[in-house]
């Protein structure tokens, strides 16, 4: 039997990311298994199947199959990356805010209705333009830049009338003047490793909506902030979003748990699906040194990037 932990990544698609991390698991030796979310099933009742895997990491494409898949495999003790919790709080943008809040992290102001009628009352009080986003979405999908109460009637209506039940869950945002950029950062363990600025003309700064990618310098500032954030929502493997506000410096957007990095890497030249497996393996081999209680910040403890290099693994 191989000494190495047994890896499996849960994935939708074969991305670049999927790739590199597979080439990482080769290059170390580790056996691993590959679990494509569109083709397994759990037999919950037959846990033994899954025997022989020592962690999980998942990249699923959805919210859903992910954190799903993760409570079944936590709930056998085995451990995964990130763990369920971590999942439900990132994938969720109203819990991340949740969580950020409750731990004193920096965020802008945020408001929730679950009406049209009253998120127009709460728009109208916080002032144009707001930002209004779907709790559960990335890439940029479906967020609305409202300048004006026609513009937010407009929106508001056709969200209750066209969207589904989540979509009347209203989550309305102080638009934030930032410099034409934000700042993508990416926290393994209790360092940030990392970072990128996301330039781009338009305010949706997403590189799959056409934002591009410069180097970051991780000050100590942008680094004790997004570790902060990182164990705000539970520790892990995490890409946090800030935005840089002319006068209340960095706020924390949002924080993503199965993080893409394909533009990253290249421009670093950091070795992120290398550390990401690494982080795995740790976690495999010490499930004991994880943090154990997501929203506690003084009990959060996760490997350090320094750590697990100065570990050879
Ligand atoms: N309140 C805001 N003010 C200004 N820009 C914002 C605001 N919220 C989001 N953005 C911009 O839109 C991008 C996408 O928003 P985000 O909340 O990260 O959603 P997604 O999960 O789709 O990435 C951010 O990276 C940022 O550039
Ligand atoms: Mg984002």
């Amino acid at each position: 039997m191989s000494a190495l932990p047994t890896v499996a990544v849960l994935y939708t698609r074969l991305r670049v990311e999927e790739k590199w991390i597979f080439a990482a698991l080769e290059k170390r030796g580790v056996p691993y298994r590959r679990l494509n979310d569109r083709e397994i099933a759990f037999a919950l009742h037959r846990p033994e199947e899954w025997r022989g895997i020592d962690v999980v990491l998942a990249r699923n494409l959805s919210y859903g199959r992910g954190l799903n898949a993760l409570r079944i495999f936590e709930s056998w003790g085995i451990p995964t990356v990130n763990r369920a919790r971590v999942a439900e709080l990132c994938g969720d943008k109203l819990a991340t805010t949740l969580a950020l809040a409750r731990a004193g992290i920096p965020q802008p102001r945020t408001a929730v209705a679950f009406t049209p009628q009253s998120a127009l009352r709460a728009i109208e009080e916080m002032g144009y333009p707001v930002v209004l986003k779907p709790v559960v979405g990335s890439w940029g999908r479906l967020l609305a830049k409202l300048n004006d109460r026609e513009a937010a009637e407009a929106v508001l209506e056709h969200k209750a009338s066209l969207g589904s039940y989540q979509h009347s869950i209203f989550y309305i945002q102080e638009f934030i003047e930032k410099p034409g950029r934000d700042i993508r950062a990416f926290v393994i363990g209790d360092e940030t490793v990392c970072a990128i600025y996301r330039h781009s003309p338009h305010w949706i700064t997403n590189t799959a909506r056409g934002g591009v990618g410069e180097v970051c310098p991780v000050t100590p500032e942008l680094n004790n902030l997004c570790v902060r954030a990182a164990h705000a929502v539970g520790g892990g493997v995490l890409a946090v979003d800030v935005i840089e506000d002319p006068e209340r410096g960095y706020l924390v957007n949002e924080i993503n748990h199965t993080m893409e990095f394909h533009t990253t890497v290249p421009l670093t030249s950091v070795d992120l699906p290398g550390m990401v497996v690494d982080y795995a393996l740790s976690v495999a081999r010490a499930e004991v040194r994880r943090p154990s209680a997501p929203l506690s910040t003084s009990t959060a403890r996760a490997y350090s990037a320094s750590e697990m290099r100065s570990s050879g693994v």
